[in-house]
């Protein structure tokens, strides 16, 4: 019998945290082997405000790719209250950067200089409406009365809301949906509110950090929430509806961050991210979806062409084991287990 496999066009990935220096050089091939193109996170320490940023940024990350790689990297600006518009419209216009992202202050890692008061850079979104530009938005509140599990439901009444209503023709990505409020709300809106979904959130629930045990590896922002919702995440991802993209929010932090008293949020997960999706979609009957989700859907709301390449993928007959956890000098860096079996691995990636 000839083993199964899948050919999708070379996906993209709409939100990545690529880091920099060694943890950058550990990562980037992970990305790059898999995925076409990334929305390159720039919450680094200190985060990349202006486009000169950027540009430095973008040149550290093509100096640590592998030779010969197609990989392009999407540069974003993080928004802070002192942003100036003239400088992210002619970030824009140049093709350095691609977006801008909102960081409510304190939300997440790194976010101390996000923006705290909204219509302090009504300025700079009044340009990106203009231009056509995506604001990418990390949506939850920080007010500490909000239960953390509600933060995403609370932010889409309290702030996306206003700001959909005031900058209606503003393209937002809400990334990194976590709820079914946050699904429904989505689509309830027109044609310029997408989501990115990551493969974690599609895969557990809140139990995976919380029972047996704390799992600091399974602890991320925003935190996983209740299995209503990852159902409502999975219903989103495999439905075909073109507002829904792969964003894998791979967020890595050294193990020594997460195992600790104060551990660190994130989950690193570009190893095995296309595996893992693709056995969600065949558990729910959606191989078909596949390819919408993971290749066309974020590029036709960016505006960017579909990738030339191709990307093979084979089932295996037995669970495919995980991959083992990465091995810097600074310490090891472990890969998301989604505690389920898998047995897609990529078997070819096709470049034109
Ligand atoms: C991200 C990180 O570590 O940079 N962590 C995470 O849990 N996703 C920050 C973020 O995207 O919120
Ligand atoms: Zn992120």
């Amino acid at each position: 019998m000839t083993a199964k496999t899948l050919t999708i066009t070379l996906p993209d990935d709409w939100h990545v945290h690529l880091r920099s220096g060694a943890l950058l050089n550990a990562v980037l091939p992970f990305s790059a082997r898999h995925f076409g193109r990334a929305i390159v996170m720039p919450n680094l320490q200190p985060p990349v405000v202006k486009t000169a940023d950027a540009l430095v940024y973008r040149q550290e990350i093509a100096a640590a790719l592998p030779a010969n790689s197609h990989f392009q990297p999407l540069m974003t600006l993080y928004l802070t209250e002192q942003t100036d518009p003239e400088d992210v419209k002619q970030g824009f216009l140049s093709g350095v950067v691609t977006a801008v992202k909102l960081y409510p202050a304190g939300a997440t890692t790194n976010s101390a200089a996000g923006v705290k008061n909204i219509e302090a850079v009504y300025p700079v979104l009044e340009v990106m409406e203009a231009i056509g530009m995506p604001l990418l938005v990390h949506g939850e509140v920080v007010d500490p009365e909000v239960d953390i599990f509600d933060r995403e439901a609370v932010f889409i009444e309290k702030k996306l809301q206003p700001l959909r209503v005031r900058f209606p023709k503003l393209k937002v990505v809400f990334e990194h949906l976590t709820t079914k409020d946050g699904v429904d709300y989505v689509k309830s809106c027109a044609q310029y509110t997408a989501a990115t979904l990551t493969p974690h959130h599609l895969v557990i629930n809140r139990n995976a950090m919380l029972v047996g045990g704390i799992k600091p590896h399974y602890y991320c922002l925003p935190v996983a929430k209740r299995e209503i919702h990852r159902l409502a995440l999975v219903e989103a991802a495999t439905s075909g509806d073109a507002r829904f993209f792969l964003g894998t929010d791979s967020a890595p932090h050294l193990d020594q961050a997460k195992l600790s008293a104060c551990g660190c949020a994130g989950i690193f997960n570009v190893a095995n991210t296309l595996s893992i999706v693709t056995q969600v979609f065949e558990n729910n009957n959606a191989l078909n979806q596949l390819e919408r989700f993971t290749s066309y859907n974020g590029a036709r709301f960016y505006g960017l062409p579909i990738n030339q390449g191709q990307l093979v993928l084979e089932r295996h007959n037995e669970p495919l084991p995980v991959p083992e956890a990465l091995s810097l000098s600074q310490g090891s860096l472990t890969v998301f287990d989604p505690l389920m079996p898998v047995y897609w691995a990529v078997k070819q990636v096709i470049t034109p």
